[in-house]
């Protein structure tokens, strides 16, 4: 079992719509390759965990690295771990009208 957490920053305005558009893509796809962790987005910040197979995260990860969508992606943690610490797979928005964090539910159905 592998484990990556990383920083970044958004380079476009992320509103919510854009956030639920990759949402909807990652969560998908993320419980089709059993990786679970979570994405959170707040002020112009993504933070992500991700873990799952080795092979399967590293692929993924060298794909979120250069996605054009943010910069400054920074590994703050990256290596084996011996069990998941996450259940299942999450994003979270923070929706500066309410000031509130919005948990984002992903389409089982696509699976
Ligand atoms: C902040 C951020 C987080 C992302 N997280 C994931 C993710 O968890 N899973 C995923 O499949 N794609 C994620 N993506 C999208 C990937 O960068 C990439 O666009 C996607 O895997 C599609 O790649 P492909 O169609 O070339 O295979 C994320 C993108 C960004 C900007």
């Amino acid at each position: 079992m592998y484990q990556l957490i990383y920083v970044s920053s958004a380079v476009m305005n992320f509103a919510r719509p854009e956030f639920m558009e990759l949402a909807l893509h990652t969560g998908a796809r993320n419980v089709k390759f059993g990786i679970t962790g979570m994405l959170v987005f707040k002020d112009g910040s993504f933070m992500q965990v991700l873990e799952g197979n080795e092979e399967i995260i590293k692929t993924l990860y060298a794909k979120i690295e250069v996605d054009p969508r943010h910069t400054l992606v920074s590994v703050i943690h990256e290596g084996e771990i011996s069990m998941r610490e996450y259940g299942s797979w999450a994003m979270t928005y923070f929706n500066h009208d309410t000031e509130q964090y919005d948990h984002i539910a992903y389409p089982t159905q696509v699976l």
